[in-house]
């Protein structure tokens, strides 16, 4: 049992999908659909979180991860606080769990963490008080639970049958927090086939990932592909960025255009968990195109984060 969960099995925290069996994730995915009213509508505001205080910490850029969070929390009512690193106290030297025990003391009952390093957010569960949550929104590279959980509820909603699946993720996973968390909720449900498909310095060591093929060609990585998962190439996270191929040398080899989707299933779809880079692991013709549910994935990521902060409602102490 991982510190996630409780005795009972609740959702105390949200720090990785390792863990989790079929029957919880697919429980996880069911509770965010219920909060869909087809593809384009939310379920009205409810009132699980009134009286509760969540606070957004991101100490990383993020555009969708933190806003959905945001949306989420206040359609189930709580009072949203931000802690913004360029703008916060850290600035001045303060550390993290130091500002988590700050707004703990304002009575804060869930913190969710973008942090650069691995670790984080399993320590800040050991200094926190009971009854209150920590949820992983992007931990260095190794996990973005949410963001996994969002991309299997897309894949499921076009392809239910996951069994007979193959994902294809291209690009940069050597880097990507994304594809491990989404390549673990694949494995949990049981994809079919998951492949990897990159360039061998951004493909992880075999070992990570046991249990998919890889490939350093795109257009055998992607042949007869049910889903086609773009990624960004995440030079933040190296040491040397500038060894890499330029922009343009990558999309040669790399970046999805029409014409190479082509070596994919007809009905293929193409996702990517954002930001794109254009031209570089994407061409907008693709991105853009009747393929493409990235603006699905975004429009899930508000539902999946919904019916996590509803499961850890049930775990915080207190009435609210
Ligand atoms: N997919 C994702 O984590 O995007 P942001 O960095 O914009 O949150």
């Amino acid at each position: 049992m991982t510190p996630q969960f409780g005795p009972d099995g609740s959702l105390r925290h949200m720090l990785s999908l390792k863990g989790f069996n079929r029957q919880q994730l697919t429980s996880l995915l069911d509770h965010a659909e219920t909060y869909l009213v087809g593809h384009a509508h939310y379920a009205p505001r409810q009132p699980r979180l009134l009286g509760r205080t969540v606070a957004l910490l991101f100490f990383e850029p993020s555009t969708r991860t933190r806003i959905s969070f945001h949306l989420a929390a206040l359609r189930l009512s709580a009072d949203v606080v931000t802690v913004d690193g360029d703008t916060s106290s850290q600035r001045k030297g303060e550390t993290v769990l130091d500002t988590v025990r700050t707004l703990e003391a304002m009575h804060t009952d869930v913190f969710i963490v973008r942090v650069a390093e691995a670790g984080v957010p399993d320590m800040l569960t050991e200094h926190i008080g009971t009854g209150k949550s920590i949820i992983n929104a992007g931990e260095a590279h190794h996990s973005h639970p949410t963001q996994g959980l969002l991309d299997v509820l897309t894949i499921r909603q076009c392809k239910p049958d996951l069994g007979n699946l193959c994902v294809a993720i291209v690009g940069d996973v050597r880097h990507s927090r994304v594809a491990r968390s989404t390549a673990e909720a694949l494995q949990i449900l049981g994809v079919g086939e998951l492949r990897l498909v990159g360039p061998e310095p951004l493909l992880p060591a075999a070992a990570e990932f046991a249990h998919a093929e890889r490939y350093t060609e795109l257009d055998a990585g992607i042949c007869d592909a049910d889903v086609v998962m773009t990624l960004r190439i995440q030079r933040e996270r190296m040491r040397d960025p500038a060894a890499l191929p330029s922009d343009a040398a990558y999309f040669e080899r790399f970046g999805l255009t029409a014409e190479r989707l082509r070596a994919a299933r007809p009905d293929a779809i193409v996702m990517h968990p954002g930001p794109v880079n254009r031209e570089v692991e994407l061409a907008s013709a693709v991105a853009d195109g009747p393929r493409s549910v990235i603006a699905r994935q975004v429009t899930n990521g508000v539902a999946v984060r919904m019916a996590v902060l509803a499961r850890i409602a049930e775990s915080l102490s207190g009435t609210p």
